[in-house]
């Protein structure tokens, strides 16, 4: 039998285990839409319990679970900001101009390198001239940032900046839980500092669907309209939230050695001079500006023997490791990488 694919795109590829999915096909549900079903009812309380807030809202999706909050804290017109390769402005299709009306501006990309003063300094107050700003999105860890943590300090300082500006903050989530593994903050440290976060279960945690919106109580009863308005009502979600449970339960912890993987391909290809960041989590960014191979020149070498890996532009890749990806598939990856680099 042909050895499997080792699949390093994404950590969104991994399939429910066998104890997820006993957990899934002995959930207790009912109809959320109606408030109803007792799985999500308890993953919300935990979720909100966790990052110290008072509630939270299950959404199908990351991008909802983002784009739900983003409305919550800016109205339409008005302007967010964020780093320039933000999932929120990068992968999310427009969404938050199309159904929030809200105006976007960027810093330059810096990851999770990120300068408080820089934002500090581009936030504009209310005023008849000027798109007011009203919120500011970072996020932990940061994707198209390598995966990189922003630290707890530089945190602080946004949330000093945005407290005196009257400004929100907001945290694209999708892996803090990789950031809270990686330096030891509490979540509830990371949920103090924020307005809004959004947190997903279907990436690194290895849930096939999922993402919770967390924030106080009055700002999750209007994310619960909201999320109705943009089609994310769902009905006997308890399926899918037990999956979120077991996850929370039994998949935090073990991201230290998702982490420990990415260290071990970043330590094999660093030689080739390749690696576009340090490797904090699960993320290994690869620029190939100076490269013989570009992104899709290595991500074809790679898959010809089995290896896939994601192509972010055309010199710029990226490795992911996840629950699905064993030491063995690291030894192939590291073997096959180092290979297509050297060789080809
Ligand atoms: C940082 C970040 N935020 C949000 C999302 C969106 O998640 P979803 O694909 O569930 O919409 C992703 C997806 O990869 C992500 O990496």
């Amino acid at each position: 039998m042909a050895d499997p694919l080792v699949d390093l795109r994404s950590d969104t590829v991994t399939r429910p285990t066998p104890g997820m999915r006993e957990a899934m096909a002995t959930a207790e549900v009912g109809d959320d839409v109606y408030g109803e079903d007792p799985t999500v009812n308890a993953l919300e309380a935990e979720v909100a319990a966790l990052f110290g807030h008072e509630a939270a809202l299950f959404a199908p999706t990351g991008s909802m679970a983002n784009q739900i909050a983003l409305q919550l804290v800016v109205p339409p017109g008005d302007e967010l900001l964020c780093d320039a390769d933000a999932h929120v402005v990068t992968y999310e299709i427009g969404a938050a101009a199309a159904y929030g009306g809200i105006s976007s501006r960027t810093w330059s990309p810096v990851g999770a390198d990120l300068d408080p003063d820089v934002v500090a300094a581009m936030i504009r107050p209310e005023g008849y001239h000027a798109v007011p700003t009203r919120a500011i999105a970072v996020e932990q860890t940061h994707n198209r940032g390598g995966g990189g943590v922003i630290p707890l300090a530089t945190l602080r300082e946004l949330r000093r900046i945005g407290g005196d500006a009257g400004v929100a903050l907001h945290c694209d989530g999708a892996r803090i839980w990789h950031a809270h593994v990686a330096d030891g903050v509490p979540l509830a440290e990371y949920g103090a500092l924020f307005d809004t976060l959004s947190v997903c279960l279907s990436k690194g945690l290895g849930a096939p669907v999922g993402s919770l919106v967390v924030g106080s109580a009055d700002k999750i009863a209007r994310a619960r309209v909201i999320r109705k308005r943009m089609g994310g009502g769902m009905r006997q979600a308890g399926v899918l939230a037990a999956a979120g449970r077991y996850a929370l339960a039994h998949h935090v912890d073990r991201l230290a050695a998702d982490h420990a993987k990415a260290a071990r391909l970043a330590e094999a290809i660093a030689p080739f001079g390749v690696l576009a960041t340090a490797v904090r989590t699960n993320l290994v960014p690869l620029d190939l500006a100076k490269a013989r191979l570009d992104a899709h020149a290595l991500a074809a070498a790679a898959r010809a023997e089995g290896v896939l890996v994601s192509v972010l532009g055309p010199r710029t890749a990226r490795l992911v490791t996840h629950q699905d990806v064993d030491d063995a598939g690291i030894d192939r990856a590291v073997e096959v990488l180092t290979r297509v680099l050297r060789d080809t």
